[in-house]
C-alpha cells in the first residue's frame, strides 16, 4: 500500500504548530530551545522495515494496520461512527519485535514519527519536562498524520503511587493530552514496554490506550518464519526451517538473529584468515549454535540474557 511517492517522502517537513508561529512573530520567552528539543525526536528518515521482515502473527498484524488505516483515512471512522484509537500500548518481553512493528507501520502508511525516549524529556528544572510534553504534541497535532512513540514508557509513565513529584507531573501531562477534550485526531500514542505492571493505572482506561496488544515471545510457526527472514542470505543452503523451529523454544525474534549472525560471521571469520571464499551454510551448522545456547540458557526465555552464542 504506497500512500505518497518517494518524492514527496524526501520533501516532507516539519510543520511549525500555531504557537509556536506566533512566538517567532512576539517573542518566544525563551522557548525556542524546547522546539529544538522536540525538533530532535522527530525520525526524518522513513524506516525501511516491513511486514516481510517480521514474524508476527497474523490477528496483531491486521490489527495494527488497521488502526493505521483509520489514522490516515479517517472517513473510514467516520462513515461508521467508529471513534480513533488514541493509544497503543504493546507489551512483552525483550526482542520480540515491539519496535520493528512500528517501524514497518511508519514505513507502509508514511506517519510523522516523534520517537520518544526519557532523555528526550528529563530535566532537573522545575516545569521544564511538562512544557516539553506539551510541545511535542503540539508538534505531533501541526504534523497529522502522526505518532508519538514512547519507547519504555515504564520509565516515562511510572505508576504514581509509586514515583516522586516529578515523575507523576509527566504521567498527568501525558493523560491531559490524551484526553477526549484535547483533539488529539490525526495523532496516536504508541507505548513499548517489557513491564506493563509499571504503568501507571490511569493510562490503560479506555479512551487512553485503549488497544493493549501482548507480543509474545514466538510459536513454533511463527519461530520458523523469523528462521526464514534471518537466514535470507545467499549462503544459507537446504535449510530445513521447521526443524529449527523446533529446537528453538523460548528464544525471542533478536535470540533467533542473534544465533543465525553468529553462524555466519564465524563461517566468514575463516574464510577470511583463510583467504578464501565462505562456504555455504547448512541447517546443522545452526543447529550446533542453537544447541550450545540452549545448553547454556537452560531454554528459556528467563535465562536468555545469559545468551553467547559463542
Ligand atoms: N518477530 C520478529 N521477526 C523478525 N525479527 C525480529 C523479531 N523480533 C525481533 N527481531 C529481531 O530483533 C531485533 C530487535 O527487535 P526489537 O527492537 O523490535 O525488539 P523489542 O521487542 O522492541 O525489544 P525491547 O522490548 O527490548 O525494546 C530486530 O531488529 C530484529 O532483527
Ligand atoms: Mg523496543
Amino acid at each position: 500500500m504506497e500512500y505518497m511517492s518517494d518524492e514527496l517522502k524526501r520533501r516532507r517537513r516539519l510543520i511549525d504548530p500555531p504557537d509556536v508561529e506566533k512566538e517567532k512573530i512576539y517573542g518566544d520567552g525563551g522557548r525556542s530551545g524546547y522546539w529544538e528539543r522536540i525538533k530532535n525526536t522527530v525520525v526524518t528518515e522513513i524506516p525501511n522495515t516491513t511486514f516481510g521482515d517480521i514474524g508476527c502473527s497474523t490477528q496483531v498484524k491486521r490489527e495494527l494496520i488497521f488502526i493505521f488505516q483509520c489514522l490516515v483515512n479517517p472517513f473510514l471512522l467516520k462513515k461508521y461512527g467508529l471513534k480513533q484509537t488514541r493509544g497503543i500500548l504493546l507489551h512483552g518481553p525483550s526482542g520480540t519485535g515491539k519496535t520493528l512493528l512500528i517501524k514497518a507501520l511508519a514505513n507502509m502508511f508514511n506517519v510523522t514519527l516523534f520517537l520518544v525516549s526519557l532523555a528526550d524529556i528529563a530535566s532537573k528544572w522545575q516545569g521544564e519536562q511538562e512544557l516539553t510534553m506539551n510541545i511535542l504534541f503540539s508538534y505531533a497535532k501541526a504534523n497529522i498524520p502522526s505518532v508519538i512513540i514512547f519507547d519504555e514508557i515504564d520509565v516515562i509513565c511510572p505508576d504514581r503511587r509509586k514515583t516522586q513529584d516529578a515523575e507523576q507531573k509527566i504521567v498527568s501531562i501525558v493523560l491531559q493530552n490524551m484526553d477526549g477534550f484535547k483533539n488529539l485526531d490525526g495523532v496516536i500514542v504508541v507505548g513499548t514496554t517489557n513491564l506493563l505492571q509499571n504503568i501507571d493505572i490511569a493510562l490503560l482506561r479506555p479512551g487512553r490506550f485503549d488497544k493493549i496488544i501482548e507480543i509474545p515471545l514466538p510459536d513454533q510457526e511463527t519461530r520458523e518464519k523469523i528462521f526464514e527472514i534471518h537466514c535470507r542470505n545467499k549462503l544459507y543452503k537446504e535449510i530445513d526451517y521447521r526443524l529449527l523451529a523446533e529446537k528453538s523454544e523460548g528464544l525471542s525474534g533478536a535470540d533467533i538473529e542473534g544465533v543465525v549472525q553468529s553462524v555466519l560471521q564465524s563461517n566468514i571469520r575463516t574464510a577470511v584468515y583463510e583467504n578464501r571464499e565462505p562456504d555455504n551454510l547448512y541447517t546443522e551448522d545452526i543447529i550446533k549454535a542453537l544447541l550450545k545456547c540452549t545448553q547454556r540458557t537452560g531454554n528459556t526465555h528467563e535465562n536468555h540474557f545469559r545468551l553467547s552464542y559463542t
